[in-house]
């Protein structure tokens, strides 16, 4: 089992996100030398984890930000980001979003849509600057993930149908403020299969035969991220398989020697280095079941509420041969509070402490106030 710092938890009011940051710089190392190796560039998918010092940590390896609106262009500047290293997605960009993005001299827009392009364009005008965007494309390609998560389907409201590029590169063609000079696409969350990536480079090949024919010069292709993470089995996957994941796009996609192939990964980069650690407030014995009734609630971890996702959970403070079983839930007036159903743990009481696994993505970056609770605090391991 991952170590946990038990003994200086104990003074430290739960629940919180705790960090193991010698794992978030494996992780980060392992894709930074990757990225040289392959020659491809990393732009993180800041809304899976916009915490200031994950941000800054980020940083030091040299690789960029993916941001999907104007808070978060903010939070990438405070964390020390120049804006050639920021990408700006997102499909309901506001004015003074784009007039921050601009601003910033950002690296690149990606942009979802025609009345977008327009948009960008006139703003860009009135501020005289030049927009370099990125056309997102709809893939229509089924990532079998969790339909919240899976974004690349006709039906998604994402990007641009393949049909409708020709008309969009003619138009930003004859624009004189954006700079057409990317694809982007992005399939979905949570991949652990090849095949949806291997289809996605099929894609992008065809794509970029036909922005060739219109006339564009690419020189950014950017396959957005979406390697999972495994949520089982932290201890035994810490780090995920970035060099099977980076290999699928340089084995499959033929790419010219000035184009530059770019990743947006988010979960992969932060999902296995957190946890969210609670307090067993009360075992209760239901009528057919025992309730560990736990300190967090689905306003700190939300995953569980709404994918039904699972995260393991470790008991870090009992190391009692003896188990049981419990539905573990949390103190929120909802039913759907519920962070696990007959989960097999070590025997459990009033004051334990829990680890909830793989909670450093879409974690502390989702949690809100509901029921008026405060917003848990984040501790890193190099703080303690
Ligand atoms: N690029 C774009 C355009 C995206 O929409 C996303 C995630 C990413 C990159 C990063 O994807 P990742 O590498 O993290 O899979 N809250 C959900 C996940 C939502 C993902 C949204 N888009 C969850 O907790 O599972």
């Amino acid at each position: 089992m991952a170590y946990f710092p038990t003994d200086k938890f104990k003074e430290i009011a739960t629940p919180f996100y705790y960090y193991d940051m010698a794992l978030l710089r494996q992780t980060l190392q392992t894709v930074a030398d990757l990225a040289e190796k392959f020659g491809c560039y990393v732009h993180y998918a800041v809304k899976a984890n916009p915490n200031l010092k994950i941000l800054t940590t980020v940083r030091e390896y040299g690789i960029g930000v993916d941001c999907v609106s104007g808070g978060e262009i903010r939070a990438a500047v405070d964390a020390g980001f120049t804006g050639e290293r920021i990408m700006f997605a997102g499909v309901g960009k506001t004015d003074a979003e784009i007039e921050l993005a601009l601003e910033t001299n950002i690296r690149c827009f990606n942009v979802e849509s025609l009345p977008e392009l327009e948009n960008i364009n006139a703003i860009a005008a009135r501020m005289n600057r030049m927009a370099h965007i990125a056309v997102r494309v709809n893939p229509n390609i089924d990532a079998h993930t969790h339909q919240y998560i899976t974004t690349g389907l006709s039906e998604n409201k994402f990007g641009i149908e393949v049909g409708e590029l020709e008309e969009f590169v003619k138009k930003a063609l004859s624009m004189k403020n954006v700079d057409l000079c990317g694809v982007h696409f992005h399939i979905g969350s949570q991949i652990r299969d090849d095949e949806p990536f291997v289809m996605l480079c099929k894609k992008v090949s065809e794509v970029l035969v036909l922005m060739e024919k219109a006339g564009a010069l690419i020189s950014i292709v950017d396959v957005g991220g979406g390697l999972g993470i495994d949520y089982d089995n932290p201890d035994g996957n810490p780090v995920p398989d970035f060099e099977r994941y980076f290999k699928i796009f340089k084995d499959n996609l033929r790419l010219k020697p000035d184009q530059q192939l770019h990743f947006e990964p988010g979960r992969s980069i932060v999902g296995q280095c957190g946890s969210l650690i609670t307090r067993v407030l009360y075992v209760k014995e239901g009528v057919s079941k025992k309730f560990a009734i736990v300190d967090a609630g689905m306003n700190d971890l939300l995953r569980p509420a709404l994918y039904h996702a699972h995260h393991k959970i470790d008991t870090i403070t009992s190391d009692s041969a003896v188990d049981d079983v419990y539905d573990v839930v949390g103190p929120v007036c909802e039913s759907s509070d519920c962070f696990a159903n007959d989960e097999r743990l070590s025997l459990i009481s009033r004051g334990d402490m829990l680890a909830l696994r793989s909670a450093g993505a879409y974690g502390e970056a989702m949690a809100s106030r509901y029921n008026c609770r405060p917003l848990p605090a984040s501790v890193f391991s190099d703080g303690l």
